[in-house]
């Protein structure tokens, strides 16, 4: 099938590439010109494992292009998928006027075959009526007709007369960073939100590859669970999904301090209730809390929205507010240990969200440099991406190491804030005997006390 894809971030570009790899002909559109032609080039913007091998796989067998010109892709595509971000704004909601510019050149561009317009991006609920009518708005600003014309009618008038031929689609994105294409082609669903029967039929064709597992090595599998609602429950479906499991690790989280006061051992407390089917033992990993593009904003989006409509989500503030609580606890953890933080030296192990990403949005690495350094502490980094990208992502308050030993040097206490691989195996010993104080507080819970213990440091891990 025709495909064009707006807007190339981790979901854009990645969505683009996969769909190309199960054999569609893709443009990906964007409007940054200078990351148009990296993408051309055959390197990724984004740091995603695997992604720019895909790419230039793809691109070489002629199914995938970039372009930073929206008439092109709208033009080529049968299916034009939207996957702008949608950041959230200081008020807590969504900010919606990326999506809005693309819906409206979309409008702009509309040919005559029917197209299937589809929200990837993640949007407030009731969106899909609303791209509807930005699209319409955009046909209309084209043709110079007014979108008041027919007397003033309203809008939603308009929609149902007009004899536009398109259909838009909710089909929620749930892919990770760091296996985003993994995830893509080994989905546990698909959601499509769609009043459009014709739109569904197109959206089922288009998947039908991964349905159909034909990309996975086991035939064992059963195919993908394609999910069929209504535009706003998939819309919500988004938003619950990812609130739900910011609540699990905030749940954890809680359990963690608690043990943390009655001497239980959290991991094995997660794991204890995990292997109860109906709890499962994914996300109840105890640790210094969720950050990264989707779960702040998209809990947030959902706690306004409810707002909007007269409701207190009192449990999805909890969430959020027990995550803000819990970054904090490392300081907590360092002035027992250290007592005075003024003039002492903090090494972060990881910078990023969660390994794997060169991402640091909302990291809580942020929040914590910050209160360090208030609290009159020096903190110096190494993170195997931002170290070796030369990136500081704007953390002039932070020193910024190339490698483990030098971050330990003359170091009182260690923190590890990113559960990067690489840090199971480096050489604590030596890092012990480089420290002033060897100290370690293990923000994921993720290395061996023993091992560590074994090497001189004093380990603290969270809720154990
Ligand atoms: C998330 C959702 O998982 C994905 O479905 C959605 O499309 C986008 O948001 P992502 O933000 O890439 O994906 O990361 P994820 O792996 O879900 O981790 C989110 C945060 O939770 C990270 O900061 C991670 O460290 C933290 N986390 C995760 C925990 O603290 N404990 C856990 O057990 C799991």
């Amino acid at each position: 099938m025709r495909v064009c894809v707006i807007g190339t971030g981790y979901v854009g570009l990645v969505t683009g590439v996969c769909l190309a790899h199960i054999g569609h002909h893709v443009i990906c559109v964007d409007n940054n010109v200078e990351k148009v032609k990296l993408m051309q080039s055959g390197q990724s913007p984004i740091y995603e494992p695997g992604l720019s091998e895909l790419m230039q796989e793809n691109a070489q067998a002629g199914r995938l292009e970039f372009t930073s010109d929206i008439a092109k892709g709208v033009e080529h595509g049968e299916i034009l998928f939207i996957a702008v971000g949608t950041p959230a704004l200081p008020t807590g909601e969504s900010d919606t006027r990326y999506v809005e510019s693309v819906a409206r050149g979309i409008g702009a561009h509309l040919n005559g075959g029917y197209k299937v317009i589809v929200n990837k991006s993640t949007v407030p609920i009731g969106s899909g009526d609303w791209v509807r009518m930005i699209v319409l708005d955009g046909m209309a600003e084209r043709t110079k007709v007014p979108i008041t014309v027919g007397g003033g009618k309203a809008v939603s008038q308009l929609i149902e007369e007009s004899p536009a031929n398109f259909d838009v689609v909710s089909n929620p994105e749930f892919l990770r960073e760091g296996s985003a294409i993994y995830d893509t082609f080994n989905p546990d669903r698909i959601v499509l939100g769609s009043n459009s029967q014709k739109a569904i039929e197109m959206m089922k064709e288009l998947y039908a590859p991964l349905v159909e597992r034909q990309f996975a090595n086991d035939t064992s599998l059963a195919p993908v669970p394609v999910v069929v609602t209504d535009l706003s429950s998939a819309e919500m479906i988004k938003y619950a999904a990812n609130a739900f499991l910011a609540t699990k690790i905030s749940f954890i989280n809680e359990v963690a301090n608690i043990c943390d006061r009655v001497g239980a051992d959290v991991t094995q407390v997660a794991q204890g209730i995990g292997l109860d089917s109906r709890i499962g033992t994914k996300f109840l990993q105890a640790g210094i809390g969720w950050g990264g593009s989707c779960f702040p904003k998209d809990v947030s989006a959902l706690i306004h929205t409810a707002d909007d409509y007269g409701y207190e989500a009192e449990l999805l503030k909890a969430t959020v507010n027990i995550n803000q609580r819990q970054r904090l606890i490392v300081i907590e953890k360092l002035q027992h240990e250290l007592k005075i933080l003024k003039g002492k030296t903090v090494g972060f192990l990881g910078l990023t969200f969660k390994p794997d990403t060169d991402d640091m949005r909302d990291a809580p690495s942020l929040i914590l440099i910050e209160q360090l350094k208030r609290l009159g502490a020096r903190v110096k980094a190494y993170d195997p991406i931002v170290s070796q990208s030369g990136l500081s992502h704007g953390l002039s308050n932070v020193m910024i190491e190339t490698d483990p030993e030098m971050l330990a040097d003359k170091c009182d206490a260690l923190v590890l804030v990113t559960d990067w691989q690489e840090f199971l195996t480096l050489d604590y010993g030596k890092m012990s005997r480089l420290m002033i104080n060897p100290v370690m507080i293990d923000g994921r819970n993720f290395l061996d006390r023993g091992k560590l213990e074994s090497f001189g440091f004093r380990y603290i891990g969270i809720g154990r």
